[in-house]
């Protein structure tokens, strides 16, 4: 069986020539914990993974695994001393080995006796649902069935960190669902600690205990899915999850401990808020999404349809404000939309979150401009 071990970062910088390409991260992974790694591609999610793995040097801070100390100043503990197991994207599996063979390699290259080989094996195709494939070839099999071969390789090597780079960036959106499944199983079963990178959010929000959120080579946030969506501590990964939309508004009101009114787009509405956010501010920053919007008889604001979109369960609505046509929003409506595309709908806010201050800010905070996602990653 695995026994998981924590992971902790302090500090952890990486350099490329001059280029700095991850930046001060501290994080720390409990044993057994299922963490999801998510940003927008080159913020340096790989590299933070490549120095867990030990194939990365780091420039500047520690990494201890429990009370190792594995990566620092005057030490690096080579990648096979560190009990960590990788899966990567694309499966890396050997063609002209079967199934079994492929799982027992790195056993064989180990030199463990041939029963207990037999043993592993087996019991890692029972962990990925695969037993009874140990004759078949990679080549006979879906591309969900080769990851779990590959899945399955990795728990061969009891390792007590398993590390995924984007595992599902090659299947068809069917074979990711079910082999989201596949790894919360697979966690469950073998108790690992793990951590997976990706950036879809979804992936993350669906499988993950906590995820960080990277930016440009830092850490921005640290949370359970359900808080991170919810609950967003910065301006970036309010936009980056769930895609949130952010706005200046004035608080006009305290409701109770976590509601304030606040006045927004020409309209007031009561929203979300820290219990410290205060009582009354001339500035501070909502975050809207899709869903936290719908369509009203009387009140809100006015704005043209730009778009509708019919999604199944739900439509999306894109619409303009008259008041700020630079200003597109998205609605989820489960009502067919009545949408016609020029028309002009009121809109009302039903849910809205007011981000907290960043512990820098004062009481003479400069005001913050009306800010649209695309700006979001520049
Ligand atoms: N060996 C290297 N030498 C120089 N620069 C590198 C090296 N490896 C990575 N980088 C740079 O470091 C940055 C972060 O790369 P990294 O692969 O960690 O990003 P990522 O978050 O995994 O992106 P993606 O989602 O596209 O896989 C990128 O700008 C990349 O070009
Ligand atoms: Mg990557």
């Amino acid at each position: 069986m695995i026994s998981p071990a924590s992971i902790r970062f302090t500090a952890a910088t990486k350099r490329f020539a001059d280029a700095e390409v991850v930046s001060s991260v501290s994080l720390d992974i409990p044993a057994g914990e299922f963490t999801a790694l998510l940003g927008p591609s080159g913020c340096g999610k790989t590299t933070l993974l490549r120095m867990i793995a030990g194939f990365e040097t780091m420039s500047e801070g520690t990494l201890h695994f429990g009370d190792r100390l594995v990566a620092g100043a005057a030490t690096h503990v080579p990648p096979e001393d560190r009990g960590v197991a990788i899966v990567f994207q694309s499966y890396a599996l050997w063609p002209h080995m079967s199934v079994g063979e492929n799982v027992g390699y790195p056993l064989r290259v180990r030199g463990l006796p041939r029963a207990e080989q037999k043993a592993r094996i087996a019991e890692a195709l029972l962990a990925v649902d695969l037993e009874g494939f140990e004759a078949r070839r990679p080549a006979d099999l879906s591309g969900g069935q080769r990851q779990r071969v590959a899945l399955a390789r990795c728990f061969a090597m009891e390792p007590s960190i398993v590390l995924l780079d984007e595992p599902l960036a090659n299947l068809d959106v069917h074979l990711r669902a079910s082999m989201e499944e596949t790894f919360r199983q697979f966690h469950r079963r073998t108790g690992a600690t793990m951590v997976y990178v990706t950036h879809d959010q979804a992936e993350a929000m669906a499988m993950a205990d906590r995820i960080a959120v990277m930016q440009k080579g830092r850490l921005l946030e640290v949370a359970a899915p359900a808080e991170l969506y919810a609950r967003p501590r910065t301006e970036a990964v309010a936009r980056f999850v769930g895609n949130g939309r952010i706005v200046e508004c004035r608080i006009a009101e305290r409701v109770d401990e976590g509601r304030r009114r606040v006045e927004v787009l020409g309209t007031s509405a009561v929203v979300r808020s820290t219990p410290d956010a205060p009582a009354r501010a001339e500035t501070a920053r909502l975050c809207l999404r899709a869903e936290g919007l719908a369509l009203a008889e009387t009140g809100g604001f006015e704005a043209r349809v730009l778009a509708s979109t019919f999604k199944g369960a739900y439509s999306l609505l894109v619409v303009e404000l008259l008041a700020a046509p630079a200003l597109s929003l998205s609605l989820s409506l489960h009502a067919p939309t009545p949408g016609v595309i020029g028309s002009i709908v009121r809109v009302a806010i039903t849910d809205g979150w007011i981000l907290p201050l960043p512990p820098s800010a004062g009481a003479a905070r400069q005001p913050v401009p009306v800010s649209t996602p695309e700006s979001a990653d520049a």
